[in-house]
C-alpha cells in the first residue's frame, strides 16, 4: 500500500515568529505590526521587547494584543552582556527566529549579535554608509546633502555597519530643519522596514 506522504511530512511554519526591540516611541514598530496584521505577511510579530519600561511603544503593542515586555537595563549596571542574556532567554522562550531593532538605543555586544547573525535587522535614519550614529538629520543638513533617507541593514558588531538590505531616499528641501527632514525620512522608514522584513522572512520560509 502506498504511504500517504502528504500526511507524514512535517508542516512548515507559515510565518516567521519575529520580535521587535524598541526603546521609545515605537512608530517603526507600529508600521511593522500593521504590516504583520495581514495573514499573508511572511513574518508574525509575536513579541515586543524594550530596555525601557516607560517606552510608549510597549503600552501600544500590549493594547493591540501583542506580548510586550520590558527588561530594564539599569539593574545590570555596566554588565551589558548580562542584560542581553536576559533578553536572549525571552527571545528563545518565545521561539523567535527574526529580530527587528526599531529605535533600540543600546549598542549590542558581539555576544548577542553573534547569536542572531543574519537574523537581526536594524533601521537607521540615513543613507549608510553616510552618517552612522546619532543626529543624522542635523548632520545631513550641515553637510549640504541634496538627498537623505533611511537604511535597513543586518546587524553586525560594528555599529550601523552591517550589510545593507535596502534604502529609501528623500530630497532635502530649501528651508528644511532637522524636524521637517526627519519627518520626511520617517514616512519612508515606515514603508521600507516592513518591505525589508517581508523579504528577510520570506527568504527564511523559502529555506535560503
Ligand atoms: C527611527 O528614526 C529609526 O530610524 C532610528 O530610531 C528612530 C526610532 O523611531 N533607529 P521610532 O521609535 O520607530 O518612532
Amino acid at each position: 500500500m502506498a504511504v500517504p506522504t502528504t500526511l507524514i511530512q512535517p508542516s512548515k511554519p507559515r510565518r516567521v515568529p519575529t520580535a521587535v526591540l524598541i526603546s521609545g516611541r515605537g512608530s517603526n514598530m507600529e508600521a511593522l505590526l500593521a504590516a504583520s496584521r495581514d495573514p499573508a505577511f511572511p513574518a508574525e510579530i509575536t513579541l515586543v521587547l524594550s530596555n525601557n519600561p516607560g517606552a510608549p511603544g510597549l503600552a501600544s503593542a500590549a493594547k493591540q494584543g501583542i506580548e510586550a515586555m520590558a527588561i530594564d537595563h539599569r539593574p545590570f549596571g555596566r554588565d551589558r552582556e548580562a542584560h542581553e542574556r536576559a533578553l536572549q532567554e525571552v527571545l528563545v522562550a518565545h521561539g523567535i527566529q527574526l529580530v527587528c531593532l526599531a529605535g533600540y538605543m543600546r549598542v549590542l555586544t558581539p555576544w548577542l549579535v553573534g547569536r542572531w547573525e543574519g537574523r537581526m535587522l536594524n533601521i537607521h535614519p540615513a543613507l549608510l554608509p553616510k552618517f552612522p550614529g546619532l543626529h543624522t538629520h542635523e548632520r545631513a543638513l550641515e553637510a549640504g546633502e541634496g538627498q537623505h533617507g533611511c537604511t535597513v541593514h543586518l546587524v553586525t558588531a560594528g555599529v550601523d555597519e552591517g550589510p545593507i538590505l535596502g534604502q529609501a531616499s528623500v530630497p532635502v528641501l530649501a528651508g528644511d530643519t532637522p524636524a521637517t527632514l526627519g519627518a520626511r525620512v520617517l514616512a519612508r522608514e515606515h514603508e521600507l522596514y516592513p518591505a525589508m522584513l517581508a523579504r528577510s522572512a520570506q527568504a527564511i520560509l523559502d529555506g535560503q
